[in-house]
């Protein structure tokens, strides 16, 4: 992640400052600019652009610029250079927007990012953001949609606005993920998509299924945010849907209706996978490959042994996502402890269906106890978790919303940390040694190519080394189905 090259400076701007002439917003209206009217504090200095007043400072990351001490007097040196730019200020709203010279090496005002003439539709980004550059912004509110992230609450309401604001020219070049997701006309595909539109971390989204992805890109693509939507229809279009994308999202396939179990899904699954992957091995062999479609711990083999066909196998950039699990987990313990489910972190292990899907309750944060039966209803009821959406839609399908949030939390986690971020977590199924199953599950380091390293299982109780050894032959026989698939397939 570049470094911003402005901060906010406080108290720059008297009541002489130009006001600018109206602008015209993104959709074209013009907005009245509001001029400088910064009350005077009790010291008689004025208060902090935007969000620096006591209570909304605290709750911006210091590192985004939240927080007082940045907020600072000037030298003599920065007061003379704030004359010589006072012409180019930008006020929005209540926040000021002034140029940062360093101290060592002033840099000539005009070269200031926050002189650069901004774009109607960063104009209106919220005050509380206008001090932050756009990339601080976009991974600030990358990282608001991870529950794990211990910011602010304020950071995830201003999401759609703000994601809304930032588009065009200044926004950095790492936000430039270009995603295809196949079968996104599906139930995942469609709310999916739609939190891929949403996210400032995507240029591009190409949308392939075989039915429907002319309406739901047209739909897509009036979203106010700079990804470009394009839908592909049909086996002879999917070539173009996947070219030069970074990663491919897969929930192609059916879902489970009451009665059946994720495995029963193999059949159909299995083919479509098979057919979807192979496309992927000719025409993005580089890209990630996230897999949703079930059952997951066949159709990840199926996956690396169609790019091993291919003579393209990458197992660092193969993933199944289990995200879900890790997601009710989260959700479940908060609810019995009385937690903010944004703040509960349980690693999820081993597979991705009923008792392979081992929740590590020892490894929580924050820590969490509960007495054995409780413990184990918890964990009963997280691998089941599937089932009570199946058992409640009553024929209507599988989880679809939630498995939408969480393949957006995986994609998002994946692309920040492919653009450098660093320290990036995700539990994911993919190509493993950490137990005698060549596939396994478990909290990942993820990086510029995908799968840094895998952090192992960590220390776990007895109780988790029993579901492990328990989880362990189903798993293998899953894996073994899927990869004699692909070497069976004509
Ligand atoms: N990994 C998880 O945690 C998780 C969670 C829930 C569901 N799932 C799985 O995700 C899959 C999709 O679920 P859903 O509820 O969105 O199903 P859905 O039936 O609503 O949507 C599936 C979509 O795939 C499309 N499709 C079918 N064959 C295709 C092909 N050959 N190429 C491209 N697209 C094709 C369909 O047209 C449809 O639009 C299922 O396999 C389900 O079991 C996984």
């Amino acid at each position: 992640m570049k470094e911003p090259d402005c901060k906010m400076l406080s108290g720059l701007v008297g009541a002489d400052s130009p006001s600018h002439s109206d602008r015209v917003s993104p959709t074209g209206r013009t907005e009245p600019h509001r001029t400088t009217t910064h009350p005077k504090t009790a010291h008689g200095e004025r208060p902090s652009a935007g969000l620096r007043d006591s209570a909304d400072a605290a709750e911006i990351p210091r590192d985004l610029g939240g927080g007082a001490p940045e907020a600072r007097p000037l030298s003599r040196g920065q007061a003379e250079q704030s004359r010589e730019v006072r012409c180019s200020v930008e006020v929005v709203g209540d926040s000021v927007l002034l140029p940062a010279p360093s101290p060592a090496s002033p840099r000539p005002a005009r070269l200031s990012h926050a002189l650069r003439p901004r774009p109607a539709c960063q104009r209106r980004s919220p005050p509380q953001l206008q001090h932050l550059c756009p990339g601080h912004v976009c991974s600030w509110l990358a990282s608001s949609l991870d529950p794990r992230a211990s910011l602010d609450r304020r950071a995830a309401r201003c999401w759609s606005s703000a994601v809304a604001s930032w588009a065009g020219p200044d926004t950095g070049q790492e936000n430039n993920a270009k995603v295809a997701v196949l079968g996104a006309s599906g139930g995942i595909g469609q709310p999916l998509s739609l939190l891929l539109k949403n996210s400032p971390l995507v240029s591009r989204l190409t949308l392939y299924d075989i039915a429907h992805t002319p309406g739901v890109a047209a739909d897509l693509s009036h979203i106010e945010t700079r990804a470009t939507v394009k839908g592909y229809l049909g086996p002879e279009q999917l070539p173009d849907c996947l070219k030069g994308c970074d990663v491919v999202v897969i929930p192609a396939g059916v879902p489970r209706k009451p009665g059946m179990t994720r495995d029963d899904l193999f059949n159909t699954n299995a083919t479509i996978v098979a057919t979807l992957t192979a496309a992927c091995a000719q025409h993005c062999p580089e890209a990630m490959i996230c897999i949703i479609s079930n059952p997951v711990n066949s159709t990840i083999p199926i996956t690396a042994e169609v790019f091993k066909k291919h003579g393209v196998y990458n197992p660092n950039k193969i993933f199944g996502v289990t995200t879900l699990d890790i997601v009710r987990a989260n959700t479940f313990v908060a609810e019995l402890k009385g937690l903010d489910p944004a703040r509960v972190n349980v690693p999820v292990i081993g597979g991705h269906a009923g008792k392979t899907i081992i929740p590590l309750i020892s490894q929580c944060t924050p820590k969490v106890d509960f007495p054995q039966d409780q413990l184990t209803t918890l964990i009963g009821r997280i691998q089941e978790a599937g089932t009570e959406v199946v058992k409640a839609k009553a024929g209507a399908g599988s989880a679809t919303l939630s498995m939408a949030y969480a393949g957006a939390r995986f994609v998002f986690s994946l692309v920040d940390a492919m653009n450098g971020k660093e320290g990036v977590i995700e539990c994911s199924f993919i190509k493993s040694q950490e137990t005698d199953c060549p596939y396994f599950s478990t909290p990942l380091l993820l990086g510029k190519k995908g799968i840094e390293k895998s952090l192992g299982i960590g220390k776990i109780s007895p109780f988790e080394e029993k579901m492990i050894a328990e989880a362990i032959p189903e798993l293998k026989a899953s894996i073994k189905k899927g990869e004699e698939f692909v070497k069976n397939m004509k």
